[in-house]
């Protein structure tokens, strides 16, 4: 049985408009998809991601792409900084943190990553999770966390490897290229997106001038109950595959869909199935002469 598809995108941010270059080419459908797709398992890297950057109590703290607030609170949680600035491009997902942030310490607020709304050396320490790869310039985006973090300060980023970590999206996209080859051109914009091969980060921070650079590599599980678990929130969720795949002929997509579920269920009946995931994340710290 076919599920029902979300039929549009509320919101699409988009590469370009109208012949403008946007900040962002991120897809976002409200803060509830988001969390049931990606966000569970951004909540699984927040921790992993604050025991390689660091976290001082006392800190005013940047969170740069803060979507729904994953990082923002996670880092509430583990110490008491002094404060944590919020900043997405995407409008309800800073709602959202609004809404959430009860604690006083968070502020949320709308801003581009090219171009943060902070003046210079305000921050200890700038962080950002999953999100250089949808900024339409990740390097000016690496140049302003330096800009805004003081001497000595500390900046921090983390990506997927979409190509070589990201079995989730492989399964889906492999699969919907052999059966449909309008897939190709997506599937490896989506894969091979900038900031997400080995080296990539760490290059961007030397670039910026960021010394004592330090790479390395952050794992998580995403565990899936069933089938549906998998399925239905990847393509309620943002990303280019909800919007590609809604726009394929019925048959087509029962056809990806039942190809799928059998590359999920791998010849045993449908239940728990558990994937690692790998993130690149960097370091590097502010030298004292900017
Ligand atoms: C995958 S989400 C990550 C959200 C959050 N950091 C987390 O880990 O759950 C990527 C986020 O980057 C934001 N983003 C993309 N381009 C941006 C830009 N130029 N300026 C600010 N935010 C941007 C998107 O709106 C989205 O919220």
């Amino acid at each position: 049985m076919m599920m029902a598809y979300w039929p549009a995108i509320v919101r699409r941010n988009g590469l370009s408009e109208g012949g403008v270059r946007m900040p962002s080419n991120f897809v976002a459908r409200g803060a509830e998809a988001y969390d049931g797709y990606m966000g569970r398992w951004s909540q699984r890297l927040a921790p992993l991601f604050l025991d390689f950057a660091g976290l001082v109590a006392g800190e005013r703290v940047l969170d740069v792409g803060c979507g729904t607030g994953n990082l923002s609170f996670a880092i509430c949680a583990r110490e008491e900084v002094a404060s944590v600035e919020a900043v997405d491009f995407e409008p309800l997902f800073v709602e959202a943190v609004r809404e959430r942030a009860t604690n006083g310490k968070i502020t949320a607020r709308q801003g581009d990553a090219c171009d943060l709304p902070f003046a210079d050396g305000q921050f200890d320490r700038a962080l950002s999770m999953l999100v250089l790869h949808f900024v339409s310039d990740p390097q000016q985006a690496v140049a302003e966390m330096r800009r805004v973090v003081r001497a000595d300060g500390m900046a921090a980023a983390t990506t997927w490897d979409g190509f070589g970590g990201m079995p989730i999206l492989r399964l889906f996209w492999d699969t919907a290229t052999a059966i449909e080859p309008g897939a190709v051109t997506r599937r490896d914009a989506t894969l091979l997106r900038a900031m997400t091969q080995p080296g990539e980060l760490r290059e961007a921070f030397e670039r910026s001038g960021f010394v004592h650079v330090t790479e390395t590599m952050l794992t998580v599980r995403m565990d899936f109950t069933d089938f549906d678990d998998y399925w239905r929130p990847m393509m309620a969720g943002q990303g280019t595959h909800p919007e590609f795949f809604a726009g394929l002929p019925d048959q087509t997509r029962e056809r990806i869909e039942a190809a799928v579920r059998a590359a999920y269920l791998c010849g045993r009946p449908d239940g728990r199935r558990s994937f690692v995931s790998v993130a690149w994340a960097v370091r590097g710290i502010v030298p004292e002469a900017k």
